[in-house]
């Protein structure tokens, strides 16, 4: 767990959003994080001190002048030990004191007078969003290094709807995680396959594969955490769409070819997770086959084109990463499949073990040998294979 031993002070500010605060400590604090929450007086109005107290398990903060901390210093000691400071929900009040370096309450002051970075999650109402001044506002602390998450476009409690809502507590807690991630691929473009293929027999059949699409999703992730662009090509999955990548949908592996041609000449890696169908049908039909309407119906099967190998042999072609799931000698067939295929990089699982589960356990082969990066969460897996990519890139660098 990446968040395990953080140090984080959760600042809430007046709003409505203030209720996702409470889930986020909650979540924050079952990640294994150390929260102190520290209130302004107008989310003392949406949330109360005592449940923030309870789910942190600390004392939650909300007075400059409060007597328990020595020498009325609670604007600097509050936040000396932290790693980070979240203020979530951020209102447009907060950006804009933060952006002017104003500090007359306790939140402000220990924001102004940290020492450690700070992450925002706007919530407000759509015109106070697309206010010139808040827009100002926030590029001025973009600029000034702060991160800023969300916020998201719907409907808002006042009964407009737009662009303001704050993210939700886990798709915080994500950004938190994200921004604690090493920046190894900062500056590159990645692009990734992910989930299955499906060709089709008639209008509600077809042949696919067997794949959830969760390990190339975590790719994605992984990568963007590492300050990646990243570009996300997905077959039919069910997952939601990694924060702050590009997602492409598509169907058949023609489909999938062509968006990966139109891609892979702006990216500098290439990590086809994607179980792609080898073979599509040669002549799908308009009308759904009936039962019985052809005696020993027979399928002609074509093959499909191998995208990898495709993109692996063109001239200039990116670092390309390939994923073999495999049912037995895993070793064997890896090293065979990397060879075939010209890649610098395989990563290998045991199809069984991996499919549609959260864990997997994967083997990376290289032209230094074989690396297990052992079995865990396909997240923290995605992270190692791509430190090991950027370690891989940054030799060929140096040799350059
Ligand atoms: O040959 P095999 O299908 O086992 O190779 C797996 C690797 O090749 C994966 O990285 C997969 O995404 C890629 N692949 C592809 N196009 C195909 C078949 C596989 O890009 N038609």
């Amino acid at each position: 767990m990446t968040l395990k031993g953080k140090r984080i002070l959760l600042g809430l500010t007046g709003g409505i959003a203030a209720y996702k605060a409470a889930e986020l400590a909650r979540t924050l604090v079952k990640s294994g994080c150390d929260v102190r929450a520290v209130l302004t007086e107008a989310a003392t109005r949406f949330v109360g001190a005592a449940t923030l107290q309870a789910l942190t398990g600390q004392t939650a903060w909300t007075d400059l002048w409060d007597p328990r901390v020595a020498d009325n210093m609670a604007h600097i000691e509050l936040s000396r030990d932290r790693d980070l400071i979240v203020v979530a929900p951020a209102s447009a009040d907060f950006l804009a004191k933060a952006a002017h370096g104003l500090a007359d309450d306790l939140l402000s002051t220990l924001v102004l007078a940290r020492r450690c970075p700070l992450l925002v999650a706007p919530a407000m109402n759509v015109e106070m969003w697309s206010n010139a001044a808040t827009q100002r506002n926030l590029l001025t602390l973009r600029d000034d290094g702060v991160v800023v998450v969300g916020p998201a476009e719907g409907d808002q409690a006042c009964g407009e709807t737009g662009m303001g809502r704050m993210l939700e507590a886990t798709a915080i807690s994500q950004e938190i995680e994200a921004f604690f991630q090493p920046k190894s691929l900062a500056g590159k473009r990645v692009l990734v396959t992910a989930g299955p293929t499906s060709e089709p027999i008639d209008p509600v059949r077809m042949i696919t594969n067997a794949s959830s699409g969760k390990m190339g999703f975590a790719v994605a992730r992984a990568a963007r955490e590492a300050g990646a662009e990243v570009t996300l090509i997905a077959g039919p999955v069910v997952l939601e769409t990694p924060a702050g990548t590009t997602r492409i949908d598509v169907r058949t592996a023609d489909e999938m070819f062509d968006a990966v041609k139109a891609a892979a000449q702006r990216c500098d890696i290439f990590v086809s997770v994607a179980a792609v169908s080898d073979y599509r049908v040669a002549n799908p039909v308009a009308q759904k086959i009936k039962k019985g309407a052809r005696r020993g119906l027979k399928l002609e099967l074509v093959e499909n084109p191998d995208i990898l190998a495709w993109v692996g042999k063109r001239r200039g072609a990116p670092f390309c990463v390939g994923f073999a799931a495999e049912s037995d000698r895993l070793a064997e067939n890896a090293k065979a499949k990397r060879a075939k295929k010209g890649i610098p990089l395989l990563a290998a699982n045991l199809a069984q073990e991996a499919l549609g589960a959260d864990d997997n356990a994967i083997t990376l082969f290289d032209d230094r040998g074989e690396h297990p990066l052992g079995r865990g969460p396909k997240i923290e897996l995605a992270r190692k294979l791509v430190a090991h990519v950027a370690a891989m890139q940054s030799r060929r660098d140096s040799r350059r």
